[in-house]
């Protein structure tokens, strides 16, 4: 069978660690699907991605066919079908994700014009790097030739997190939990949506009370980033990687019917979105394609939250308006 030609960025960082294994163990496309890696990293990481290129090599993975690594985002990005851009620098205690633009936004106008020249014409390219959202747009912006679509940005551990936060306190297997949506931005202001959650295939907000839902649930899964860096003095890695795996495994193979995941693409518009920001919708997929779940209802609870978390992304954009 044919490889697939998968790039991931940032390969000698933490959530790689994690995330390159999974790759090559099948985790991703299937026993079936054989891959090749090919890497990214900064210079100054040579020597740290070779080590752990070695690791790789070591497993003697049977769907590992060939391992690639360069400092050169057109030699990284050439003909790539999947692409994980995670080479970013993370916050520490006390920052916001949006204090990383400064110094991370130059990486994705960078690697956006690579894309546009190298990379597979119908790519899926997976943001991972802080802040999500504004870096995706700015790769989108920096890759005129390839369709926005081929972009997506990560807040499927969001998502994760209101789906295990909400099992956990209906006591239901996670599988029991289905239409949860992060609305907007991958940082504080997101809205983590029960009003359209269901448990057990009946109203969520029903099993769990309005009380619940606005002073823990809601700040909850906003804070969760925070929180693990609050107390391991490190940001999200292991469960970082595997919303990404997720992420991609739901645009490739598609979402199960009935139920939808979070993704933050180009808004077209949609629930009143400014067109062109990126944005965290329902979407369901299918053959490889995604499309914003359509007509969910919106009252002014919603309202609020959706035009608190566009407001915020309309910032952020325009603080990196120089790089569009
Ligand atoms: P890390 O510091 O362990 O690794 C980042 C790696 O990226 C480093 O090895 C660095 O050398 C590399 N890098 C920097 N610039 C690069 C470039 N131009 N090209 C290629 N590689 C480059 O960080 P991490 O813990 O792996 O996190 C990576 C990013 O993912 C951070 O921005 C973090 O905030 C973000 N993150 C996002 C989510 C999410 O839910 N969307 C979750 C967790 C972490
Ligand atoms: C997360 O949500 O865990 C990541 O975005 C890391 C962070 O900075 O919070």
């Amino acid at each position: 069978m044919k490889p697939t030609r998968i790039a991931v960025t940032g390969a000698a960082g933490r959530i790689s660690y994690s995330l390159l294994f999974r790759i090559a163990a099948g985790d991703l496309l299937g026993p079936d699907q054989p891959v090749i890696l090919q890497l990214l990293e900064v210079e100054p990481m040579r020597k740290a991605t070779e080590g752990v290129g070695l690791e790789l090599k070591d497993c003697a993975f049977p769907l590992l066919q060939d391992l690639i690594f360069s400092c050169d985002p057109e030699i990284a990005f050439a003909e790539a079908e999947l692409v994980f851009l995670v080479g970013a620098q993370p916050r520490g205690p006390g920052m916001a994700r949006k204090d990383l633009l400064e110094v991370n936004a130059g990486i994705f106008a960078a690697q956006g014009r690579a894309l546009n020249q190298v990379a597979a014409r119908d790519a899926k390219i997976l943001v991972v790097g802080n802040p999500v959202n504004t870096n995706a747009l700015i790769a989108i912006r920096n890759a005129p030739d390839l369709d926005p679509k081929n972009f997506a940005a990560m807040t499927r551990l969001d998502h994760n997190r209101a789906v295990s936060l909400l099992a956990e306190k209906c006591q239901v297997p996670v599988a029991e939990v289905s239409r949860i949506t992060v609305w907007g931005n991958h940082s504080a202001t997101q809205f983590p949506d029960l009003i359209h959650a269901q448990v057990k295939g009946q109203p969520a907000l029903e099993q769990v009370g309005w009380d619940w839902y606005e002073k823990e649930f809601i700040p909850t899964v906003q804070r969760r980033g925070e929180a693990i860096i609050a107390l391991s003095g490190k940001s999200s890695a292991a469960s970082a990687a595997h919303a990404a795996l997720e992420h991609m495994r739901s645009w490739v193979f598609g979402t199960p019917p009935g139920d939808w995941v979070s993704m933050a693409v180009i808004s077209d518009g949609s629930y009143g979105i400014t067109e062109g920001l990126v944005y965290s919708f329902p979407v369901t997929v299918t053959n490889g394609q995604y499309r914003i779940v359509e007509d969910l209802a919106i009252d002014e609870f919603c309202r609020r939250y959706l035009a608190m978390t566009e407001r915020e992304l309309l910032e952020e954009r325009e603080a990196v308006k120089d790089l569009l």
